[in-house]
Formats: structure tokens, sequence, C-alpha cells
């Protein structure tokens, strides 16, 4: 057994009906087809419904599954009521919500425009909020017991340079998780996150890694782990979250970056550069001074 492989019992999600927002690539891609070898029908939406098809189709032909494409902008309510209601028409009830969808790029906050900075926190946390808000209003009002889970970041609670909008929408999204934690559980509402560590995307990686910062900055070497992420591994993570079996896990952050942000907190990690035939001369500087 290995992390690359699927984890879960096959039926795990069984009958299920998942909404991916930025299902057509990426992350939100390896989840849909990890869902759909659950057993799980799945709506995926972005701007992009060609991208969406030509996805689903190859979905579909991979998994047997059933997916259908909705283009959507979650910055629009108009847009997500009408995904809500497509979806709904075509599978009859909606179980799970995975806010995935996400904008991003590194620039220095004050290069930024205003609309540049409005434009990262509304796909982020007003994209979130519209369809969290309008698949709880459904929820609430029809007595599912709905499951939303957010794709957040380690620095959601870092925060961090150089990605100043992200980090303020992914912050504002993971208040949002905890909070209606409480507030919608008595609705039999979860609403649980994931904060990934680096997982390679095309998306991800043109966006924050443009160039040759791909070489110089090896993402690798911020993981004590020495690794990056593989899409299964958070697939697995995501299928679990969703599925009855965490039935019981509500509010929480679970990370998953082979501990690549406490690398960068620990006090003294940086001594992980000191090598191992220096340490007995260390030690005896250091117990030298207790004789003085
Ligand atoms: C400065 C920039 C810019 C850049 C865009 N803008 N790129 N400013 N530096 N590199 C400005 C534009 O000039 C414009 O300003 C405003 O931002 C909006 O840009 P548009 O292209 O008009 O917007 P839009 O078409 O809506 O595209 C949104 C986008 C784009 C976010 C800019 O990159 C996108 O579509 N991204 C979606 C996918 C994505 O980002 N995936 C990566 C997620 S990775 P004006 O002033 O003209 O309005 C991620 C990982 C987190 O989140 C953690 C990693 C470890
Ligand atoms: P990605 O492939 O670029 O995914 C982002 C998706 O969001 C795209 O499918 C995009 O589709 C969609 N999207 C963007 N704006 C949208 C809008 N206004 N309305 C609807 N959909 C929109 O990048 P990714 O790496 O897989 O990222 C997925 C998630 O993981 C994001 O939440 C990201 O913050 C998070 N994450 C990624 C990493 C990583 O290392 N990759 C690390 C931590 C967190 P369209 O362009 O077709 O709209």
């Amino acid at each position: 057994m290995t992390y690359t492989q699927p984890m879960l019992r096959e039926d795990a999600l069984i009958d299920k009906v998942i909404v991916v927002t930025g299902g057509g690539s990426g992350l939100g891609k390896a989840m849909t087809k990890y869902f759909l070898q659950l057993g799980a029908k799945v709506v995926i939406t972005s701007r992009n419904l060609e991208k969406l098809q030509n996805t689903a189709k190859e979905l579909e032909t991979e998994t047997g599954g059933k997916v259908l494409s909705v283009a959507c902008d979650v910055r629009n309510w108009d847009e997500v009521e009408a995904m809500k209601n497509a979806a709904i028409a075509e599978f009859g009830k909606i179980d799970i919500l995975l806010n995935n969808a996400a904008g991003n790029f590194i620039s220095p906050t004050e290069r930024l425009t205003h609309s540049a900075f409005d434009s990262i926190i509304d796909i982020v946390l007003k994209g979130s909020k519209n369809c969290t808000l309008s698949f709880g209003k459904y929820w609430i009002e029809n007595k599912i017991p709905g499951t939303v889970l957010n794709i957040v970041t380690t620095y959601a609670w870092t925060g961090s340079a150089f990605v100043v909008p992200s980090a303020c929408a992914k912050a504002g999204v993971l208040a949002m998780t905890r909070s209606l934690a409480v507030e919608w559980a008595k609705y039999g509402i979860r609403t649980n996150a994931i904060a990934p560590g680096p997982f390679p995307t095309k998306g991800a990686w043109d966006r924050l890694l443009p160039g040759n910062l791909q070489e110089k900055f090896d993402m690798r070497k911020k993981v004590p782990l020495r690794r990056v992420g593989e899409h299964q591994e958070l697939a697995n993570l995501a299928a679990y979250l969703v599925s009855d079996f965490s039935a019981y896990i509500n509010g929480e952050v679970v990370t998953i970056d082979g501990g690549e942000w406490l690398q960068g907190a620990g006090e003294f990690n940086m001594l992980e550069a000191i090598p191992q035939e220096m340490w007995d001369q260390l030690e005896a500087m250091i117990k030298a001074k207790k004789s003085e």
C-alpha cells in the first residue's frame, strides 16, 4: 500500500451528489475522479464550459460515473443559483459542496490595482460565500444534512507575502468554515476544510512559479518530507471528509503539507543545515560553558 493508491471502500460515496467548483482542472479534477470511482454523481463547474465538458467526457470514460458540466462564475449570485438548480434538476438533490475554485498570482501588493485585489477576493471569498449560502439555504429548507468542504491553504493562518489577496480571502473562508460548523450543525450540516501545501498543478504553478522560478525555488526543499503532494493523497482525504465515515468531524481544518508550514515556523528549524559530524563539537562547546 502507498499514498498514491485509493484509500476508501469502493461504495463510500454511493448515491451522493457532489458539486465541485473549479472541477475542470487541477486538484478539483483529481478529487472529482476519485469521487466518481467511489460511486458519487458529480457536478463540475467553472467559467469555461468547453474545458468542463472535455473533463467530464474523460472522467466518465475512465470511471463509468456520471458528470454534469455547468458553466458558472462563482462571483455571481445568479449564476450560482442557476448552477444549483441545474444540479438538482439533473440529479434530484445535492449532498455535498466542495468549494475548490480559486484565483491567485504572485505580486508585490503595492503593484496591484484595487480591482486586481478584488478579483482574487471575489473568486475565493465571495465565490465560496455565494455557493455556501445558496446551498445552505436549500439544505435547511429541504431538511437535507449537507456537507461543505472548503479548500484553503496553510497561509490562511500564517499569512504570506506576495499573495496577500489570496491570504486574506482564504483566511475568510477558514473563518466561515469554523463559524458555520457551529451555527449549522443543528441542521445536520457539517463544514470542514483542507489546507494543502504544494501539490503541482498547471493552474497554480503557471501563476505562482512562472518562468524559471520553479528551478530557483524547489518546493520540495521547503517540505520536511522533501517531496510535493500527490493528487491521490489529497483526493483520499477529501473523499473521507465528505463521506459519512467522517460524520463526527465538524469545523476541522486538516493540513496536508508534509510539515511545510511548521518548517517555516519553528525558531531553530534552520539547524537542519548543521552536518551530523558537527554535533559532537557543538555539544562539547555547550558543555564546556557549563563548567566555566
Ligand atoms: C498583477 C495582475 C496579474 C499579475 C492579473 N492581474 N494578473 N496584476 N500581476 N500577475 C490583474 C489584471 O491586470 C486585472 O487588473 C485584474 O488582475 C483581473 O485580471 P483579469 O485577467 O481581468 O481577471 P480574470 O479574467 O477574472 O482572471 C482572474 C485571475 C486569473 C485570478 C487573474 O489568474 C485566473 O483566471 N485564475 C484562475 C485560476 C487560478 O488562479 N488558479 C491558481 C490557484 S492556486 P485590472 O486593474 O485591469 O482590473 C492557489 C494556490 C494557493 O490558490 C496555495 C499554494 C501553495
Ligand atoms: P486550478 O487548476 O487553477 O484550479 C482553480 C479552478 O478554479 C479552475 O478550474 C478555474 O476554472 C476555477 N475558477 C477560477 N475562477 C473561477 C470563477 N470565478 N468561477 C468559477 N470557477 C473559477 O488550480 P489548483 O491548484 O487545482 O487549485 C485548486 C484549489 O486548491 C484552489 O482552491 C487552490 O487555492 C487550492 N490550493 C492549491 C494548492 C496547490 O499547490 N496546487 C495548494 C494549496 C491550495 P476556470 O478558469 O475554468 O473558471
